[in-house]
């Protein structure tokens, strides 16, 4: 029987834009590791968090690794604990996922530990919980993809429908990360309740268009319907040169450009030819406006939180 367990989680790119709360997907290069360790006293507790973690709360209940295993424990009835220690690789506030990867790798890890291990989706429900915590809001986008790799689609809360959407083998995702912190709690409470027909109409054909892009392999399709038209206009303006970080990607060749999450990161899809282009030219625009930016580009690989050391 194991005793413990270290699990890493990717960060992800959540919403993708168009796909707002619904689609998501991983980013291979950054993530958190998680170490779970069985202690005898039924309880959840966090040892220590390292790495770039800023002042994350070691109390299990103000933690999404901490809320997402009491929910497992409770939910389960377990007999015995878990301790927890953190290691942060995902910047806070960012719009990379931070605390979506925590709660996934620490329900990964734990899974390990159970007697019996539980199935992706009931591993879902408990990492949901977690995030909760940091942004007040049941939502899966980040955590999905988190579990299951890969651009995910995901229809439902209580009972989630994950959905593995192929992306065309030349796609690379373009990230830049501007040195700023932006709440997620902050930029959700912006958004407006309301949303016209006319943004309506746009933006679910837009989701149509950018899924069945995908699945056909379409480019042209996938350029045309990556314009998100409710969210974005909404939020761009908590990113300082976001107008001119997404034309100058544009310019560079991407297929398209939008807010990672709630930003602050801006991500951009390009063809691999070009993806070195878009990422100079997004950390420029950034630079112009005063913001140095960290960047990578990934690729969108079917690779989710997994067991790193038992
Ligand atoms: N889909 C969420 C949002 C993700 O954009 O508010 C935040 O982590």
């Amino acid at each position: 029987m194991l005793t413990d367990v270290t699990a890493f989680a990717p960060a992800t790119v959540a919403n993708v834009g168009i796909g707002f709360d619904i689609l998501g997907h991983t980013v291979e290069s950054l993530g958190d590791r998680v170490r779970v360790t069985r202690i005898e006293e039924p309880t959840v507790r966090i040892r220590n968090i390292s790495g770039i973690g800023g002042e994350l709360p070691l109390e299990s209940a103000r933690n999404t690794a901490g809320r997402a295993l009491q929910a497992m424990h409770s939910s389960l009835g377990l007999s015995y604990g878990f301790e927890i220690d953190i290691h942060k690789g995902i910047p806070m506030s960012s719009g990379l996922g931070g605390s979506a990867a925590s709660a996934v790798a620490a329900v990964v890890a734990a899974n390990a530990l159970l007697e019996t291990p539980l199935s992706l989706l009931e591993l879902l429900k408990y990492a949901m919980e977690g995030e909760i915590v940091a942004s007040g809001s049941a939502h899966v986008d980040n955590i999905a993809p988190c579990l299951f790799g890969g651009l995910i689609l995901t229809v439902g809360i209580d009972n989630p429908r994950v959905k593995q959407i192929p992306v065309p083998a030349s796609v690379r995702c373009v990230l830049a990360h501007p040195h700023m912190h932006l709440g997620t709690r902050e930029a959700r409470a912006i958004l407006k309740l309301d949303v016209s027909r006319s943004d309506f109409v746009w933006q679910t054909a837009n989701l149509a268009g950018f899924i069945s892009g995908c699945y056909s392999n379409d480019l042209d399709m996938i350029r045309d319907s990556f314009n998100d038209v409710i969210i974005e206009p909404q939020r761009h303006s908590l990113i300082p040169g976001f107008m001119d970080v997404k034309r100058s990607a544009m310019l560079a060749g991407a297929l398209g450009c939008s807010i990672s999450g709630a930003g602050p990161t801006v991500f951009a899809w390009a063809e691999t030819q070009y993806a070195e282009a878009v990422r100079g030219a997004m950390v420029a625009a950034f630079a112009a406006h005063g913001l140095p930016a960290d960047h990578w580009i990934s690729s969108i690989e079917n690779f989710g939180a997994r067991i790193v050391k038992s």
